[in-house]
């Protein structure tokens, strides 16, 4: 089966009726049938705290994910791709918007532009599912200018002759331009100019769920089409995808905290543009265990199961190699006193096979001193980048024996 319909999207049942009902549309029975979609199907919508609709995906391996976290869709929105950014408002902007599903995350930015510029807006939108992008045209609108993201959206499903009706009232206003791409963001982002975003926002499905969404390579088209001064946000908290990034030539900080326990991430060309370092905890993990691999897609179009599996064996070929295994979590206890025997036992079980005598060893020190210098504001020098790829570089130097 093609990517295209093997992809993490929206709930199949929704998916056949949002199906059905634009078949219907098109055929010119039943017009305006739209309009009372929401009322009829509202069961299929899962409704989060902050009053705002979101759906489920399709089930994967006996996992279903919501589009958007139950603590509030549209102010997910907000607080992890709003907030984070710096925009210089008194310059036109342009934004990425990957995996623009309901279109919360463009609306967002709308709202957020139009409440403090008089310049010029651009939002490319990219979603690969047309009944996903429709579905936003059928939920209550959170914001107001979410009508506008509508008004966009419905033109865009009306030239790919998915929709064919006009209902959407609201204009888009002059200063403001919104392309809709209906397609793999993989393809879409090697379309895309150099230097052209001040923000991306990458908000997919999990990681096991699209690791095609986290790849080095196509972090790197990211690295080319970003500004230097431009940020990505993203939810994950993941290794790998962190990893991925420094991969791409990225520096890293921490993103917000919404709606999960781990702060978000943030990547961009320049340091000075990201205010907080990663955990001290997880800078060790990314940059000396196995779990720091990240995902790869060499030529963008592996499916989700082969980049899985790449990674999977890359992990176990690492592991006791280049990398401390991240079994018990070893690489965290570098440098630390242990207590507990049998634990002890097995982390210096995993370091020996590194060359790292035990975990108070000189070898041990000198892999995390680095992380002496950890301060949670970044600077030029002093980032989670630098450290990460210093611990790194020490690694293999003890492992080399020299
Ligand atoms: C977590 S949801 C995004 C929610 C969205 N940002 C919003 O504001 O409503 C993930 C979306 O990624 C889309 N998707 C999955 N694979 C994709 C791909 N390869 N390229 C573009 N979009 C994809 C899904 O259809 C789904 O709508």
């Amino acid at each position: 089966m093609s990517y295209e319909n093997n992809a993490r999207i929206i709930n199949d049942d929704i998916f056949d009726l949002i199906n059905e009902l634009f078949d219907e549309e098109r055929s010119g029975r039943n017009n305006e049938s739209r309009l009372d979609f929401f009322d009829t199907y509202k069961d299929y919508f899962v409704l989060t705290d902050d009053g705002s609709y979101s759906i489920n995906s399709r089930e994967i391996n006996h996992k279903v994910e919501t589009l958007h976290t139950s603590t509030g869709a549209i102010s997910e929105s907000f607080e992890k791709f709003i907030k984070p950014m710096k925009f210089d408002y008194t310059k036109d902007i342009s934004i990425l918007d990957i995996c623009a599903g309901l279109g919360y995350n463009s609306s967002a930015a709308i709202a957020d532009f139009m409440k403090n510029s008089n310049a010029n807006l651009t939002i490319d939108m990219v979603e690969i599912s047309a009944p996903t992008l429709a579905c936003g045209l059928l939920v209550p609108s959170p914001i107001p200018e979410h009508d506008i993201t509508k008004k966009a959206i419905e033109e865009e499903l009306i030239g790919a002759d998915y929709a064919t009706l006009s209902l959407e009232t609201t204009e888009i206003p002059e200063n403001i331009t919104l392309n809709v791409f209906i397609e793999d963001a993989r393809k879409t982002v090697q379309k895309l100019k150099d230097d052209t975003y001040d923000a991306i926002f990458l908000d997919p499905f999990s990681q096991n769920m699209a690791p095609e969404l986290f790849s080095v390579e196509f972090f790197k088209e990211f690295r080319r089409i970003i500004k230097d001064d431009g940020i990505i946000a993203t939810y994950t908290s993941s290794a790998p995808v962190r990893a991925g990034f420094i991969d791409a030539d990225f520096y890293i900080g921490l993103g917000p905290i919404f709606g999960r326990m781990q702060g978000g991430t943030l990547a961009s060309p320049n340091p000075l543009m990201l205010d907080y370092s990663l955990p001290k905890n997880d800078e060790i993990r990314i940059a000396l265990s196995d779990v720091g691999i990240p995902f790869r897609d060499y030529d963008l179009n592996n499916s989700s199961e082969e980049i899985l599996n790449r990674r999977s064996e890359e992990r176990h070929t690492a592991r006791h190699t280049t990398k401390i295994s991240s079994a018990v979590k070893t690489p965290i206890f570098l440098g630390q006193e242990m207590d507990d025997e049998k634990l002890k036992r097995r982390v210096e079980r995993n370091l020996a096979k590194m060359n790292i005598p035990s975990t108070t060893s000189k070898e041990a020190h000198y892999i995390v001193e680095v992380e002496n210098k950890y301060s949670k504001k970044q600077d030029i020098e002093n980032n989670t980048r630098n450290r990460i790829l210093e611990m790194k570089k020490r690694l293999k130097k003890i492992k080399m024996g020299n």
